[in-house]
């Protein structure tokens, strides 16, 4: 099967690259995989996975033997004509997205008329026309150039590649647009080929569309605050209608990770960059700022001033199955905690050493027993299914106080109150 399939080269070993990578190597193909950084690479070499994310481990490991990672920009392109882009754009302080480590790679990648760029990384609308700008600029126009964003989500990266809802090609009709149909044929999910830009649009818009979904349920949860209705109700009525759809319709303590906070940023700036107000996002991102502060209020209401009051953070990560504490809403939550004078312990089964350095002034507990011990309250920050069968008499038999704030709407409310417990969820009734 291998020899019959295109051998690819991957720029990037991050969550997206590694993902690719092994997905691509599991449909077959040869996969070149190149990482400027050497400790990484060596660690890779070693069967060592730097991220956790489920079932990724397992897949490099079955096709080991596909896989090969280097340093060298050199070998992949002796072995392939496709390079996958899937290098960090990481916001900058004006919002906008910090595309150096795109333009390292297009600075490195030598003028070829048998080469393409595919680019993997979230990038501003418009980027593959200034790339394949400067490639002109510089005598490289024979490489060709295909946008081929990415939709998986950490958590279910693995599960999300080899099940995507859709493969979204963007290109200049020519043979690179082509073998990157045929890479992704085997998984026989609906296709969008378009230009270059619409393709780049839709991974903007599709984030900031769903971005906005749970920005508007979060303000619906916190009107049914204040009228007695319950938004869970709310969105399983919601969710029925076809148009909307039950997905993304969760309320909670607001959405953190990789992704939205900065793709939601992104395209905002994109538009105010060509004088365009786009009203609607700044208004997502506001109400998202402001829902993980709410916790902080609910904490008040029961308790009065926080000085001195234990409270418990249940999950740290962003959402659960993952490390990742990019954008987590407890970083604003443990901070504006601390602030207020509040002791904090906080447990998380698997992101704490990312979050050791990124949050101060918390006590990192060794299980959710031992940081409900003592607690005056404790919030459900990240819904890991460990919380979510918890023994609520035994965690209420652990606590001082005896207030749970369900920051997911994830817990049995009913349990907790049997356990002699003030439940309160967001939105709840
Ligand atoms: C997202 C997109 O889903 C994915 O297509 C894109 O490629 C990258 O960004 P990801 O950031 O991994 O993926 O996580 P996702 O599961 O989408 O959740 C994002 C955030 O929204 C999390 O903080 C989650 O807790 C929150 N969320 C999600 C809600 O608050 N409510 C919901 O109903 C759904």
């Amino acid at each position: 099967m291998s020899a019959e399939r295109e051998p690819i080269g991957v720029i990037g070993t991050g969550y997206v690259g590694l993902v690719t990578a092994a997905g691509f190597a599991a449909l077959g193909s040869e996969v070149w995989c190149v990482d400027i950084d050497a400790a990484k690479v060596e660690r890779l070499r070693g069967g060592e996975v730097p991220i956790y994310e489920p079932g990724l481990e397992r897949l490099l490991a079955e096709h080991s033997e596909r896989l090969h990672f280097s340093t060298d920009l050199g070998q992949a392109l002796e072995h392939c004509r496709l390079l996958f882009v899937a290098v960090g754009t990481p916001p900058t302080y004006s919002g906008d997205a910090d595309l150096s480590a795109v333009h390292a790679v297009v600075n490195a990648i030598p003028g070829s008329d048998s080469h393409a760029l595919v680019m993997k990384s979230t990038v501003p609308c418009g980027t593959g026309a200034a790339i394949q700008r400067i490639l002109g600029e510089r005598g490289k126009d024979g490489l060709r150039y295909v946008s081929c964003p990415e939709f998986l989500k950490e958590g279910s990266a693995v599960e999300d590649f080899m099940h995507p809802d859709r493969v979204v090609v963007g290109d200049n009709g020519d043979w690179a647009g082509d073998a990157v149909v045929e890479l992704y044929a085997p998984l026989g999910v609906p296709l969008v080929r378009t230009d270059i830009a619409s393709a780049e649009m839709v991974k903007l818009a599709s984030n900031a569309f769903l971005a906005t979904k749970i920005s508007f349920i979060n303000e619906i949860a916190n009107v049914c605050e204040e009228t007695g209705a319950d938004v869970v109700e709310v969105a399983r009525g919601m969710g029925l209608d076809d148009r909307i759809g039950p997905k993304f319709l969760q309320a909670g303590i607001g959405f953190g990770g990789s992704c939205f906070p900065k793709d939601v940023d992104a395209l905002k700036q994109l538009a105010g960059n060509s004088g365009y107000h786009f009203q609607l996002l700044t208004a997502v991102i506001e109400v998202n700022e402001l829902q993980k502060r709410r916790v902080i209020a609910k904490l008040q209401k029961h308790l009065g001033g926080l000085v001195g009051k234990r409270i418990t953070l249940l999950g740290l990560a962003f959402k659960p199955n993952t490390d990742d504490m990019r954008e987590a809403s407890s970083l604003v939550l443990s901070a504006r905690l601390n602030a207020d004078g509040a002791i904090v312990s906080a447990y998380d089964p698997v992101a704490e050493s990312e979050a050791r350095s990124l949050i101060s002034g918390l006590r990192f507990a060794e299980s959710a027993m031992d940081a409900t011990t003592d607690a005056d309250a404790v919030v459900l920050v990240t819904e890991w299914p460990e919380f979510l069968e918890l023994d609520w008499r035994e965690v209420a038999a652990s606590m001082g106080g005896n207030l749970v704030i369900d920051g997911r709407n994830a817990l049995d409310g009913e349990a907790v109150r049997a356990a002699g417990l003030t439940y309160e969820g967001i939105g709840r009734r």
